[in-house]
């Protein structure tokens, strides 16, 4: 198998983890990785803000407590705020579509990017799509109308991780083959 089936089989969201803080270069890498992932005429709509400061980082846990859930984060050491930026698309394509219409796709590739170069460094990392947006908002000091897209919680495991069965559709229900 290659290294990358294996880390994407490996790949978990991880939900316990270390007090043991994220080394800056690793985070740097993890962006280069988002940094390289395709996107709609390569417009990039994203910006990234990596909260690594031990004053900041549990006011951003505080944030993705909403509506009841997350309380696994508490104690997460660094986050990636994945942002949304307007695209900006080549003219012929503009003049067809939205400014907007691939651009959640091309952050979700950019998301996973960070998920699986965290993974390949020896971190976890969990998608958080749950939080208080206009508290996050407040707290990083963004724009009023500042688009989110995801925040991904990034830090050691707690324990060495163990890979869990993946709960997925199999694949026969979701590819045809013609
Ligand atoms: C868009 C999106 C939002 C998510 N939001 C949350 C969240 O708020 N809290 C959480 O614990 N997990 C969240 N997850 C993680 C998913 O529950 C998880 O990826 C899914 O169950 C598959 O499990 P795996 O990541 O371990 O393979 C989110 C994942 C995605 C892609």
């Amino acid at each position: 198998m290659s290294d990358f089936l294996e880390l994407a089989a490996k790949r978990s969201s991880c939900r316990k983890y270390s007090d043991r803080p994220v080394e800056r270069e690793k985070l740097v890498k993890i962006i280069e990785a988002a940094r390289l992932t395709p996107s709609g005429c390569n417009s990039q709509p994203w910006k990234f803000v990596v909260v690594d400061d031990p004053k900041i980082a549990p006011e951003v846990a505080k944030t993705v407590q909403h509506f009841g859930v997350n309380e696994y984060f508490a104690n997460v050491k660094s986050f990636v705020i994945v942002l949304e930026e307007r695209a900006v698309l080549m003219p012929k394509i503009a003049s067809v579509l939205d400014s907007q219409y691939w651009a959640k796709g091309d952050l979700g590739a950019a998301t996973y990017a960070i998920t699986l170069a965290a993974e390949s460094l020896g971190l976890g990392t969990c998608i958080i799509g749950v939080f208080d947006r206009p508290k996050l908002t407040q707290l990083l000091d963004l724009p009023k109308d500042q688009r989110f897209f995801l925040i991904v919680a990034v830090g050691y495991p707690e324990t060495e991780k163990e890979a869990r069965p993946k709960l997925r559709k199999p694949l026969e229900d979701i590819v045809r083959f013609v």
